[in-house]
């Protein structure tokens, strides 16, 4: 595991760009697993300006994203593939045909899962995974409890989830309380992990989850396993490290 500690959001955000941007440049045609959430908006605007400048191609990338909510259409603004298009697929030069979501409208749940799993197998599996880590140890939309063996799969969000979502959805707006993600396995098959932190409300469980016990109910903490984890994180999320 290597962790980099970043004086603040924006270097953190830069420095898990360059990640990114290495990635894309070894291999243009790599599947890149990407995240919503607020953590990773300043790594999109950092690719987009690299895009801008002309130094960075993302014509022939295929990207993954690692969970969406049930119920809700693309055209959604609160979906996932809204927030996707928003924030980077429509700021730069990727083609939108590869550029892949589970579909929250699906009718069969099981039938939906399936296909996201075969979809992910079939472009060759994920060269990079990008995640956040929500404040109950959530990756993906994993929560505490899930077994680590599950693929894509549909779950119900934790109250604290909903709670913590909430924040962006407007008031009187329902937050859904489906969704699907990428399970732990799905996570743990991509060829390399970046694990993106920030702000000290995160410090502990960020602790706990890289120092502590594997354990299904504590879900970032099986990342320790994982044999090729970068985490890019800012000082006050690393406040409890005793690192330089
Ligand atoms: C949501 C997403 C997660 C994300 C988490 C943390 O629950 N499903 O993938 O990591 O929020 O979000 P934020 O970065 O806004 O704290």
């Amino acid at each position: 595991m290597h962790i980099y500690k970043a004086t603040d959001y924006q270097e953190m955000s830069r420095k898990a760009a360059n990640i990114i941007s290495a990635q894309i440049i070894i291999k243009p045609d790599c599947v890149l697993g990407l995240a919503t959430g607020s953590t990773p908006l300043g790594i999109y605007q950092q690719l987009i300006d690299w895009y801008k400048k002309g130094d960075l191609d993302f014509s022939n990338v295929k990207t993954v994203n690692l969970d969406e909510y049930k119920g809700l259409p693309a055209e959604n603004v609160q979906s996932y593939h809204y927030f996707m298009k928003k924030n980077l697929f429509d700021q730069v030069n990727i083609n939108s045909e590869t550029t892949y979501l589970p579909d929250g409208t699906a009718s069969d749940s099981e039938t939906e899962c399936t296909r996201f799993n075969n979809l992910i197998e079939e472009i060759g599996g994920i060269d990079l995974q990008l995640l956040g880590l929500g404040h109950n140890g959530h990756i993906g939309f994993n929560e505490p409890g899930e077994s680590f063996e599950k693929g894509t799969h549909c779950v119900a969000l934790a109250q604290s989830t909903i709670e913590a979502n909430s924040r962006l959805f407007d008031e009187g707006e329902i937050v859904p309380s489906h969704a699907y993600t990428m399970g732990i396995k799905t996570i743990m098959l991509a060829k390399k992990i970046l694990l993106v932190v920030s702000g000290e409300e995160k410090a502990d469980i960020l602790h706990k989850a890289l120092t502590g016990p594997v354990t299904p109910t504590l879900p970032a903490s099986i990342l320790q396993l994982h044999p090729d984890l970068t985490v890019v994180a800012d000082e006050a999320a690393l406040s409890k490290f005793d690192i330089e």
